[in-house]
């Protein structure tokens, strides 16, 4: 059994929202196959909006977010996974940290099919950054089955300071497309540069409204993390022929376009829901982002490391957009 540990705990009821660190013992975690001792977990979009009173996606109370964890397992009654094994917990966000515990805790309990083992050479803080990369790939993925190639033109990347945006820019530069990157701060242009991206546009740019169905043709393809007025912008502006991955709507649900870029220039809007994507191809895509190992020093980049007591702050910040990069909620020393 083992001692009280720290978590940080949602509680939404009829009487109010309330978060805080609590000391929890191990007979208040799920009762699942596999015990892990946190080392890290994140702070997604999704996270963020769990720790916000009106965020609406968390679906249990109390709840501990966390969409996602790496840690080492202490106990498993699950034959694939022994104690010390070193894994990533994600189930791309469908039940963990929404409609039942997650990361930020000292310990998780877990079913085993949410976890993947760690490869040698992959430590905690890498295998959180390779995690949003599946997402980035799976985007990646769908717009290269409609033939995008480097040769094809340049790939616009939205939201692209983001956790998600941030390693859709350097994975896309690593397969060899030039790679534009839209983002709202203007103090982050080196770090997207230093990412990969050799154009910098700025939000204005990409989510201003206009009367014209239809841009000059700029964009061979693209990975909006925003939504809303930004894939407006997108679809006037995307080539002939070319596509886009929707991810996210950070920037807003609502979408104001016409029919004419679909039928005019034959563009496609290809929607990306990890939750919904089967286990297998979730899979399939952990083991291609770990084989295109991470350049050196990239982790460090494109992390920052916080602790349960900052992630209020955290989550106010990211729904306002003024986060960058990964952002990893240290829960012990590895
Ligand atoms: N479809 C799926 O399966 C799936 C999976 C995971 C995540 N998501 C979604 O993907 C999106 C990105 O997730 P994330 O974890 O990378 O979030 P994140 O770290 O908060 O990044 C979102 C980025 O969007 C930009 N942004 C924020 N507010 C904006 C606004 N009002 N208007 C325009 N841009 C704004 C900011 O980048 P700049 O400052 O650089 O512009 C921000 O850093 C979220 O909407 C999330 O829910 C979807």
């Amino acid at each position: 059994m083992i001692a009280p540990f720290r978590a940080f705990v949602v509680h939404q009821t009829d009487s109010g929202f309330k978060m805080g660190i609590e000391l929890l013992n191990q007979h208040d975690l799920p009762a699942d196959d596999v015990l892990i001792q946190v080392a890290y977990s994140a702070i997604n979009y999704k996270d963020a909006l769990v720790c916000s009173p009106n965020g609406r996606v968390a679906r249990a109370s109390p709840l501990i977010p966390g969409l996602e964890l790496t840690g080492v397992v202490v106990e498993s009654a699950d034959p694939r996974f022994q104690p010390g094994d070193r894994v990533l917990a994600n189930d791309s966000g469908y039940s963990m940290g929404v409609a039942r515990h997650g990361g930020y805790s000292e310990y998780a309990r877990v079913p085993g099919d949410f976890l993947f083992r760690l490869s040698e050479g992959v430590d905690f803080k890498q295998a959180l950054v390779l995690s949003a990369e599946t997402t980035a790939m799976m985007g990646l993925r769908q717009l290269e089955l409609l033939g995008l190639t480097p040769q094809s033109g340049p790939v616009l990347v939205t939201g692209a300071t983001g956790g998600i945006g941030s390693v859709a820019v350097s994975l896309l530069a690593r397969r060899g497309y030039t790679v534009a990157a839209s983002t709202g701060k203007p103090e982050a242009h080196g770090y997207l540069r230093q990412l990969g991206a050799s154009e910098i546009l700025s939000r204005e740019q990409t989510s201003a409204a206009s009367s014209r169905p239809l841009e000059a043709e700029r964009w061979a393809g693209s990975i909006d993390n925003v939504g809303g007025a930004t894939l407006a912008y997108l679809m006037r502006t995307t080539k002939k022929g070319g596509a886009i991955a929707a991810i996210g709507v950070s920037g807003g649900a609502l979408v104001q376009t016409t029919v004419f870029p679909l039928i005019l220039r034959g563009i496609k809007v290809l929607g990306v829901d990890m939750p919904s994507t089967p286990l297998e191809m979730r899979r399939e895509l952990w083991q291609e982002v770990v084989s295109e190992a991470l350049p050196p020093g990239l982790v460090d980049v494109m992390t920052s490391e916080v602790t349960l007591s900052d992630i209020p702050k955290v989550a106010q910040a990211m729904l306002g957009g003024q986060t960058r990069g990964r952002v990893l909620v240290k829960l012990s020393d590895e």
